[in-house]
């Protein structure tokens, strides 16, 4: 039976890892000191928990405890029931998807693991949006991409806002981090990558042009400044999804990179079928 704890006290000790879920650094800190993130939702909360994160705590308010009774029982986790003025003095916004948990992170496997058997991959270099990191996983997941790995300062899958966007595909997809910026592209090479470097430039080669291989890397870019020219140099083709000629007119000369991403990986899957 999962153990309801009613609670009134916003300031409460045990529901700590709630605390200002919309302050991004604050959030960093704890939940980095502490090795948590939060998850958002049923779907969520049960992918999550499915994937073997240990779950600490739940937060919610009273009228979503009986709907999510088959969940809330199989957790030996702490369900703490508070009234909605109460969580939104917590967590700093209205909690709409009706429950919150705060789960444990699992230490990332290393890049060779993520990479062995993988055929499709995407490198993600720096991006800051957590939204569209989420967009990309959710995109990876429904296109065929076997695996993702983060430049070292790309922002964090597990963020609150990256699982919710991501709808739990950032427990589907199996990624790691690399360790180092400047020399990690070359060894994914060594293991028999073809790289290639996504960009808007129009003068780069059409995606559904470029050389195949059995085994193929996209590179991302970031949100501002797009691929690093290192990494633009470290790929074997540079390559574009072409846009309308008018774009470049209507002061349009990129696509977002989370759109890119779901060209691209839905071309990477006719160039490298399963
Ligand atoms: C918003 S764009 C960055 C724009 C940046 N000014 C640049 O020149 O790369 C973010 C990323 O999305 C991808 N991207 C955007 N538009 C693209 C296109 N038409 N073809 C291929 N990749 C694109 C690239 O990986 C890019 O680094």
């Amino acid at each position: 039976m999962a153990r309801l704890i009613p609670v009134s006290d916003p300031a409460d000790p045990r529901l700590a890892d709630y605390v200002r879920l919309r302050d991004m650094n604050l959030r960093k800190s704890l939940e980095a000191e502490h090795g948590l993130f939060v998850a958002e939702g049923e779907k969520v909360i049960r992918r999550a928990a499915g994937a073997g994160h240990p779950v600490r705590s739940l937060l919610m308010s009273r009228r979503w405890a009986e709907p999510l009774a088959d969940l809330l029982d199989g957790l030996d986790a702490p369900v703490y029931i508070a009234a909605d003025a109460v969580l939104e003095a917590i967590t700093g916004f209205q909690v709409h998807r009706g429950a919150l948990a705060s789960v444990e992170r699992l230490p990332l496997p290393a890049v060779d693991s993520v990479l062995a058997g993988a055929r499709r991959v995407l490198v993600l270099e720096d991006l800051v949006d957590h939204a569209n990191v989420g967009s990309i996983y959710r995109c990876a997941a429904a296109l065929g991409i076997d695996a993702i790995v983060l430049s070292p300062r790309c922002a964090d899958p597990l963020y609150r806002r990256s699982v919710k966007v991501s709808m739990g595909a950032v427990f589907a997809i199996p990624y790691a981090r690399m360790a180092n910026w400047h020399d990690d592209l070359v060894k994914l090479r060594a293991t028999g990558f073809t790289l290639l470097a996504l960009t808007p430039d129009q003068a780069a080669t059409p995606m559904d042009e470029a050389a195949t291989g059995d085994r193929i890397a996209l590179l991302l870019g970031s949100e501002g400044d797009g691929l690093s020219s290192h990494w633009l140099d470290e790929a074997d083709e540079a390559v574009c999804i072409p846009m309308s000629p008018d774009a470049m007119s209507a002061g349009v000369d990129s696509l977002n990179v989370t759109a890119a991403a779901a060209i691209a990986c839905h071309t990477l899957s006719r160039m490298v079928p399963a």
